[in-house]
């Protein structure tokens, strides 16, 4: 199971308590076969990679340029954040989708530049309430996932993660049926664009420690994506834990 910590624009070099806690507490989920990742803000990346040398826990990025460099002010190539010590980086999130009109081409283009840095890439896709609500999610998700993983990526640093735009942050969550359509659905697609690879699957939107266990018993959830919770260490590793069971 993979369990990555979302903080979005969170946290600065003054509030790393809790991370201080994740690092010192990781091991305990990490030794149990869950891989654990903590995402914050790129102007922390080296610093929490730095920290973590000494544990398990595992640094990504929130997001990258698709170029290794040049004239993109504010922008971040996935190649700084593997120097900085990630390992990972997400792409796609819906926030991005929403806020910075990212299509799937460039969704697309970035997962492939962050393989190309070495870094494994987590790539978002999940439905507006409207879309679920027209019955539309599961040809808006598959669309998602034709244009945003081009055939050229590697399965084995891929990891794909499903986050409905409606249960982000809201507190609300899809039952565990819909968790599990859409989860076979997207299996579908990864099997026919990746044969015999075992590209994980993750679940996120409100996963918290009271519903991590019965989401994470889904079939085909192979791990979290985890926004809000991530920020506090007890709930973070309370859901790694609950991964531990599964
Ligand atoms: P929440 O866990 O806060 O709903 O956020 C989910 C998310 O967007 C993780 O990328």
């Amino acid at each position: 199971m993979l369990i990555a910590g979302n903080w979005k624009m969170n946290g600065d070099p003054n509030t790393l308590g809790e991370f201080g806690k994740m690092i010192a507490r990781a091991p305990e989920a990490a030794h149990n076969g869950v891989t654990l990742i903590v995402c914050p803000p790129a102007i922390l990346t080296a610093k929490c990679a730095e920290r973590a040398t000494v544990s398990p826990l595992e640094i990504g990025g929130q997001d990258c340029h698709p170029e290794p460099n040049g004239a993109h002010t504010g922008d971040i190539a996935a190649e700084m954040l593997a120097a900085c010590g990630a390992t990972t980086v997400i792409v796609g999130h819906s926030e991005r989708r929403a806020d910075h009109g990212e299509d799937d081409a460039l969704v697309a283009a970035k997962a492939t530049a962050a393989q190309r840095a070495g870094l494994r890439a987590i790539v978002c896709v999940g439905e507006t309430e409207a879309e679920r609500d027209a019955g539309n999610a599961e040809t808006v998700v598959n669309g998602q996932l034709a244009g945003s993983l081009p055939e050229t990526l590697d399965p084995a640093r891929l990891v794909v993660a499903y986050e409905p735009v409606w249960a982000i942050g809201t507190g609300r969550t899809p039952s565990t049926d819909d968790v599990a359509a859409m989860h076979a659905a997207i299996r579908k697609t990864l099997d026919a664009r990746f044969p015999g690879a075992a590209v994980p699957i993750l679940y996120g939107g409100s996963v918290k420690p009271s519903n991590a266990a019965e989401l994470l018993a889904v079939p085909e959830v192979g791990g979290a994506l985890i926004g809000g919770a991530s920020l506090k260490a007890d709930d973070f590793l309370a859901i790694a834990l609950a991964a531990v069971k599964n």
